[in-house]
């Protein structure tokens, strides 16, 4: 008889790492330096990001990737027990060097430096999903907009069903084994589930959180400033 192996023990013991790219330039926020250096309340986007991992209770170690110049202030700057390295040119290399610096990890989460306003608990879920068996998962939020596909001269092509389509936010979280597996090879993608999707991989969808957001424009950065003026936003 084959055995059944009970889901929820799965990874029940797993050690999890986030990995927090950071080495982006930021070019449309526009601030003139990376934007997890860009601050807010008077911490810089990387610093609220890894206070909320930390916060989350839910993560045994943290690995931040910033632009290679940027090294040696980040490790004075972070707390000890957060270990820092250098990014690449492209997304997908800044999180591939973050997994080479993650060979300890069962679990591994990804978490933009630049979703700083990410509630803990929304960290905490992810990992707990991860606990019971999951191999990926992301958190998603229902789109508000009506989403086209068009063509290179801006031709629309195609409407998807808005009720079919989800903005996906981080952290995102992944059995290590597969998050490896899907980099050995990886092209450029904007998600890391988008990778491990090509292995056939089952990427689940949780609950997103609005404060979740990416702080992408100048428009964002007003939001978050904003909400942190407004400390009732915020979960404390
Ligand atoms: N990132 C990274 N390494 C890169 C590019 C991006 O670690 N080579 C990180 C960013 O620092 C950010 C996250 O990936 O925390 C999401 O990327 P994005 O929002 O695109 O940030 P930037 O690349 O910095 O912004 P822009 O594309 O406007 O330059
Ligand atoms: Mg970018």
């Amino acid at each position: 008889m084959a055995e059944v192996t009970d889901p929820v023990d799965v990874n029940g013991g797993g050690r999890v790492v986030a990995l927090v790219p950071a080495a982006g330039q930021g070019v449309r926020l526009g601030e003139g330096l990376p934007k997890a250096f860009v601050t807010l309340g008077g911490r810089t986007l990387l610093q609220l990001s890894v206070d909320g991992l930390l916060a989350s209770g839910a993560v045994d170690r943290v690995v931040v990737i910033v632009p290679e110049d940027r090294v040696a202030d980040v490790r004075a700057e972070l707390p000890d027990g957060v270990d820092v390295v250098a990014g690449g040119v492209e997304r997908t290399d800044s999180v591939r060097a973050g997994i080479a610096a993650a060979s300890d990890a069962d679990l591994l989460l990804v978490h933009d430096a630049a979703r700083a306003l990410t509630p803990p608990s929304l960290i905490a879920r992810v990992v707990a999903e991860l606990r019971a068996g999951r191999e990926a998962v992301v958190p998603a939020l229902p789109v508000a907009d009506t989403i086209k596909t068009v063509d290179l001269l801006g031709v629309v092509t195609g409407t998807p069903h808005r009720s079919d389509l989800r903005a996906i936010q981080t952290p995102q979280g992944f059995e290590a084994g597969l998050l490896r597996r899907a980099y050995a090879d990886a092209a450029a993608a904007t998600d890391d589930a988008g990778l491990v999707e090509r292995l056939g991989a089952r990427v689940r969808t949780i609950a997103g959180e609005p404060l979740a957001f990416k702080i992408t424009t100048p428009l964002d950065l007003a939001l978050a400033r904003a909400v942190v003026d407004d400390r009732d936003l915020i979960e404390e």
